[in-house]
């Protein structure tokens, strides 16, 4: 396994493989790797010759009042479980590689990073989708992995790699949780024990949704009502948002039919999570 630093050489390597008519398999990160990103590698290992995983805590997707400078960094760590999973290069790329001096064009996909996190995070999906396109360019993948857990994301994804027309395949893969059903996060190590309990809401909300859609219910309203008061009996909750929209517009829907995305965004403490799941009418 090879880490490489520089835009350049990672560019040189990728159109080497890509000359020997090898595919290359690409996991985009900010690191701190749990079982979530770890899922996405094995995947890429089974389906493509060259694995690429990126390493990079993008600050142009972080707001300035965010966690960008705080966000985990346990680089020997996240080395080492790349290792053991076979991955042949790290892309660890430095901020100011990735944005020079005179650094001036940003990818926006309109409307869709507008609204659900959107809303709460000016300028967050921008940021993602300008590095991720950058990416795309340096790593040139075959494939390129993403999570459902970051829905929105992925949704937003897709829809640049159409318009854009970058030549290569989008795969979402499916939220892994722990036992007591959290999704996993990077952003998980920063509850204390007793947020670590109250997080379990979100999962339990989007859960109770789930149970009332196979009851019959189909009203959004009422099933967004019920999850509200779920979650606000945890004294450490505050909802930024919980949504049921179409999951290619994002769009809310009145009435559960067809396929519906369940999003919602919670604080916990000062830890703000996000989990989804979704639903069939
Ligand atoms: P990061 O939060 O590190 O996530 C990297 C990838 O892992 C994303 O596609 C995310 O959806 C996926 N992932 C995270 N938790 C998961 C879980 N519990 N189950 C399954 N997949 C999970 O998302 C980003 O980084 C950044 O925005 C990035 C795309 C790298 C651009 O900077």
């Amino acid at each position: 396994m090879k880490i490489i630093r520089s835009p350049k050489q990672m560019q040189g390597i990728s159109k080497e493989i890509k000359d020997k008519g090898k595919t290359i398999g690409f996991v985009p990160t900010m690191g701190a790797l749990h079982q979530g990103h770890l899922s996405l590698i094995r995947r890429a290992r089974q389906d493509t010759d060259v694995v690429v995983v990126s390493i990079f805590v993008n600050p142009t997707q972080f707001g300035p009042q965010e966690d960008f400078q705080r966000y985990p960094r346990p680089f020997r760590k996240d080395i080492s479980l790349c290792r053991s999973l076979g991955v042949d290069y790290i892309f660890h790329p430095l901020a100011s590689w990735m944005y020079p001096e005179g650094f001036k064009t940003y990818v926006l996909v309109e409307d869709l990073s507008e609204v659900l996190c959107g809303r709460f995070r000016p300028g967050h999906f921008r940021g993602v989708t300008t590095v991720v396109a950058k990416l795309f360019n340096i790593v040139r993948p075959d494939i390129a992995y993403f999570g459902q857990k970051d829905a929105q994301q992925a949704i937003i994804i897709k829809r640049m790699v159409c318009d854009l027309n970058f030549p290569l395949k989008i795969k979402v893969m499916p939220i892994i949780r722990e036992e007591d059903g959290l999704a996993l996060s990077s952003r998980n190590i920063y509850l204390s024990p007793q947020e670590r309990n109250d997080a379990c809401v979100l999962s339990e909300a989007l859960r109770l949704a789930q149970g009332l859609v196979k009851s019959g219910i189909k009203d959004t309203k009422k099933i967004i009502c019920h999850m509200r008061a779920l979650i606000k009996k945890k004294k450490s909750a505050k909802i930024d948002y919980i949504a049921i929209v179409d999951p290619k517009t994002l769009k809310p829907v009145k009435k559960i039919s067809g396929r519906c995305l369940l999003a919602l965004a919670v604080w916990i403490g000062k830890t703000r999570l996000i989990d989804n799941l979704c639903l069939k009418g």
